[in-house]
Formats: structure tokens, sequence, C-alpha cells
């Protein structure tokens, strides 16, 4: 029997994290997801999700300046930057310069210092290619600032409002981590062939870069915008279920009730924004999920990750071509903490297939 994508085939023994479909249970370590993206810090949750314990208060302060440390370009990393033609995108940019660390500096089996490296640099990249690209000078990190923090000044040139930060560290913290998605498992899989840290990852970012896994919200903020356009939220959403559309920022393969990130970066954000556009999202959320239930009543359609995502993307004026590179920076955590499990119990993944072509005479 060929299982077509995979589905429903368990490939690891993972300690890392439970997605829940049914339930609508997202669990990192033990620990709801959502507890984590309200009490901690990127870096708090980042050490949680490849160590499996919170930092005592002298662990975390090595984690976070060793970090900071890692923003850092070098003039030859800037120089690779300056050189890649004009009309690449983001994600080829980040995949570049990760594949670019030699394997002198990285080997098997993945060290704690080759995931700091690697999580510490990928904003960095971000920043410097977009302001570049933009015409606008270089702005150097800032080490006295946390590592969503640091993010947002290195884009805009000025230290971001406090609940910019929290809203995105909400994001970065609930999207770091979501099992054996496509990007996971390929990290493995270069892993599990005994390669180094900077190849899975590099690998993992060329998966990302699909637009079925990492594509951007950016159908929500269109969505969203021709509703504002229109003002009647029932009438655009009923068109474009009678004209057989999807809703964007609606649905999911997995979770057959609410995504609990969603639901999570909903309630997050609803605390930092009170303001007109957050009152908008909801009310096409409530009415989109009525009219899924009428048009669709089996299905199960509920607003899904990118949903929120896109509304918070907005909210902190990230430019939209930003979204899945920033999806990106968050992941990476959950790449490496997948490597480091891999290494410690490893197999060489290695599935079958069936051969349907001909024989030779
Ligand atoms: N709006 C309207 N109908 C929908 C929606 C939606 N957003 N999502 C699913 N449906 C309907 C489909 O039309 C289909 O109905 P039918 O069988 O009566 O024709 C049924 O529900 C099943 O849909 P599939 O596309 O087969 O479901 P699948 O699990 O393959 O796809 C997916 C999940 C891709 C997320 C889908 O729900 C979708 O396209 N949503 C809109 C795009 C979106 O929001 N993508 C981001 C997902 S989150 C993430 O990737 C991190």
């Amino acid at each position: 029997m060929i299982h077509a994508g995979l589905e429903g085939i368990v490939a690891a023994d993972s300690k890392i994290s439970l997605v829940d479909g049914k339930n609508g249970f997202l669990v990192y370590r033990g620990e709801w997801a959502k507890k984590i993206a309200k009490e901690r810090s990127f870096e708090e949750a980042a050490y949680f999700l490849w160590n499996g314990t919170y930092p005592k208060a002298e662990e975390l302060e090595r984690f976070t300046t060793s970090l900071s440390e890692a923003r850092t370009l070098t003039k030859a990393q800037k120089e690779i930057i300056d050189r890649l033609p004009a009309n690449m995108d983001m994600m080829a940019v980040i995949r570049t310069l990760l594949s670019a660390k030699g394997s002198e500096e990285f080997s098997f089996p993945a060290k704690h210092d080759e995931g700091i490296c690697l999580l510490g640099i990928v904003p960095t990249i971000i920043a410097y290619r977009y302001r570049s690209q933009n015409d606008l000078p270089f702005i150097e990190p800032d080490t006295s600032l946390s590592h969503v923090g640091n993010y947002l000044y290195m884009l805009n040139g000025e230290r971001a409002e406090n609940h910019h930060v929290q809203a995105l560290t909400a994001y970065f913290i609930l999207t770091m981590e979501h099992g054996l998605n496509a990007s996971t498992f390929t990290a493995r899989v270069i892993a599990s062939t005994e390669s180094d840290l900077a190849s899975a990852v590099t690998g993992a970012i060329g998966a990302m870069k699909g637009p079925l896994h990492g594509g951007a919200p950016t159908g929500v903020i269109d969505l969203l915008q021709e509703i504002k356009q229109d003002g009647d939220v029932e009438k655009v959403l009923r068109r474009k279920l009678d004209n057989k559309e999807k809703l964007m920022g609606f649905g999911h393969r997995v979770y057959k009730t609410k995504d609990p990130r969603a639901v999570a970066l909903s309630e997050i954000t609803s605390t930092f924004y009170d303001d007109e556009e957050f009152a908008m999202a909801h009310e096409v959320e409530q009415t989109a999920v009525r009219l899924l239930q009428e048009y669709k009543p089996d299905r199960n359609l509920y607003a899904n990750v990118e949903y929120y995502a896109a509304a918070i993307l907005r909210a902190i004026d990230l430019p939209t071509e930003l979204f899945t590179p920033t999806f990106t920076a968050a992941r990476c955590a959950g790449w490496i903490a997948h490597v480091y499990e891999q290494n410690e119990n490893n197999r060489i993944i290695r599935p079958s297939s069936v051969y349907s072509g001909s024989m030779p005479e």
C-alpha cells in the first residue's frame, strides 16, 4: 500500500511537541504552547524547546548573550548578500547564506553553539537584505534588545513599541514548532544521514519556501482589504462561497477544530490591539465560521494560524514579502530542536517506493 504524502505514517518518536488536530491541542515539551506564548520570552521558549527545561537565571543570561552575539554578519557574509541577484527572493537569500556556513564550523552531531549561531543570524540576514533592497542603510544589531525586538529594530531603524514586540514574540513562539511538518521532516531526513546542522536547516528552508508550506498569509490580507472596501462582511463572504472560492485563513489539514495557534494569537493580540482593524478581523472570523458551517456543514472549518498571523503582521507594519521569511526565523528553533533529537537516537530515514516502470526485455 502506498501512503501518498506519507499521510498517517508515524516516522519518529518525539518529545518535542504534540499536534492534536482532533482536540485542537498544541503542546511543547509538556506545556501548552499558548501558556508559553503568554508568559515567556522567545529566548526562554527556544531554550525550553531544545532542552526540555526552562533555563535558570544564569543559563538564560548565557543563552541570551550568545544568541545576541550570533546576530552579527561578517564582512564576507555581507559581500555574499550584496552579490546575489537583485531579483532573488528572500527565502533563497536566507538559504544561500546558511548554505555558505562551512562544514569546518558544523559537524556531526550538532552542537548547542551551532544552533545558537543559526538561530541568531537569520533575522539579521533578512534585515540586511531588506534594507539594502530598499536603498536603506544597514542597522547594526543591538545586543541589548531581545531577539524579536532587535529584529524589528534592524528592519525599521527604530526601537519598536513594546506591544508590537510582545505580539510578534507570541507569533514567534506559536509558530516555532509544529511536529513533523514538511520542513521539519526534511531537516530530520538530512540529519539522519549524519550530515551537519547547517545542511539540515538549509534543506528545511528549501522545503519551507514552497507555497504549500510557508505560503504567506497575503490571501488573508487581500480578503480583509476587500471586505473593508465593500463594507458588508457577509455579502463579500457569501459571494466567495457562492463562487466556490476558499476563504483564505480558514481550514487546516490537521486541525478539525479551532487551530490552537489562531485561538492563542487572537487572545494575546486582543490584549494589545483594541482598534478598528482587529474588531473587523474578529467580526469577519465569526461571520466566516458561521457561513462555513452553513456551506460546508461536515468540514469543521475554523480560522487557522495564518488568519491571525496576517492581522498581527499587518498591525506591526511588516511588509508582506517578509511574512514567510519571518515565519522561517521563528521555525528555525523547531528545526534545530528536531535535529538535536534525531542525532540523539539516529537511524537513517529511508522509505521505499513501489516500482511501476517497465522491466528490461
Ligand atoms: N473556505 C471554503 N471552503 C473550504 C476551505 C476554506 N478556507 N477550506 C476547506 N474548504 C472546503 C473545501 O472546498 C472542501 O470542500 P468539498 O470537499 O465540499 O469540495 C473541503 O472543505 C476540504 O477541503 P480541502 O482543501 O480538501 O482540505 P485540505 O485539508 O486538503 O486543505 C487547507 C486544507 C489547504 C488549509 C484548506 O483548508 C485551504 O485551502 N484553506 C484556505 C487557505 C489557507 O488558509 N491556507 C493556510 C493554512 S495554515 C498553514 O498552512 C500554516
